[in-house]
């Protein structure tokens, strides 16, 4: 199928289509309360326009007066520009490192409550209960599990995943340092593989929209990966300080590889546990 090609960015056009992606964002917002304004630009961009052909649309005006005219509409633009991909034990070294280097500080806790912001459809959840059940910590944690969208949290309360993703998610778990048999956490039924329910007693999913939302407890552990690329930087900031004032004093923040807390105005709050899989620890 032929995809179609982003506008060219021709000087002046390119100003012009930043205004047009303002006004989209600020007319969803005062109209929907969906607050994408201070979304990074160039993903934006491409989700727009995505949207745009499939709307068989040729203007961001366009695809704005469609979208305010018709919530169905504005549904699918929020499919587009909700990003939901995830796998168990994505990037296996983070799990690898969070066993070594932190493991052994919880162990010292007789309480641990651990957040995940941005958890999709649930499978950092699932994998960091197989990880703290291994590990033998799971029963003193509580995990809160939390995302913006309310469809990917039902998915990830109901525990069941396509099995056609158990021979990537079994790699990453033994990548990751897994200690047991990982098909011994499921149940294979027809194409889906069903979570042990003992995976989910302690965890709690709820709506919470960064942007928007203040701090709703105090955590011993706050996981945000892959999901701060999707903000610009004054909002990365927001968010930012939104983790400082939810952290207690040593807790840890682990944002994977591609976000870091350094080049922020919190970043003299945290040393560095892991520099290369970005695992903080709040020491003031
Ligand atoms: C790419 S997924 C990352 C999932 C998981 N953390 C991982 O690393 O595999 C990004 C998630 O961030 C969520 N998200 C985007 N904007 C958000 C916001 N303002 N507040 C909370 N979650 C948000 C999306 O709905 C999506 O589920």
């Amino acid at each position: 199928m032929a995809t179609n090609p982003l506008p060219d960015d021709e000087t002046g056009k390119h100003d012009l289509e930043r205004i047009e992606i303002k006004l989209l964002t600020e007319g969803i917002y005062r109209h929907y309360g969906f607050d994408f304004r201070d979304y990074s630009m160039p993903s934006l961009r491409r989700r727009i326009w995505k949207r745009i052909y499939a709307e068989g649309l040729t203007t961001i005006s366009g695809l704005t007066e469609k979208v305010l005219h018709d919530p169905g509409c504005m549904e699918r633009l929020l499919l587009d520009l909700s990003i939901n991909t995830t796998a168990m034990f994505r990037d296996p070294t983070f799990y690898a490192s969070f066993r070594k280097n932190v493991v052994p500080l919880l162990r010292t806790y007789p309480f641990v409550r651990i957040w995940h912001a941005g958890c999709s459809t649930g499978e950092e959840v699932y994998s960091m209960a197989i990880l703290l059940q291994e590990e033998g910590l799971y029963d003193r944690c509580r995990i809160y599990a939390t995302d913006i969208n309310e469809a990917v949290l039902q998915k990830a309360k109901s525990g069941i995943f396509p099995i056609a993703t158990m021979q990537e998610n079994t790699a990453n778990y033994i990548a990751g340092g897994g200690q047991g048999t990982f098909s011994d956490y499921y149940t294979a039924r027809y194409d889906y593989a069903l979570f042990r329910p003992s995976l989910r007693e302690n965890v709690v999913f709820a709506q919470h929209n960064l942007v928007t939302d203040s701090s709703f407890n105090h955590f011993n552990v706050i996981f945000c990966r892959n999901v701060l690329i999707y903000f610009n930087n004054a909002l990365q900031e927001r968010v930012m300080q939104l983790f400082l004032n939810s952290l207690e004093m040593f807790g840890i923040l682990g944002l994977g590889k591609k976000e870091t807390v350094r080049y922020t105005t919190v970043a003299d709050n945290y040393e560095e546990l892991d520099v290369e899989e970005r695992l903080y620890r709040r020491v003031r």
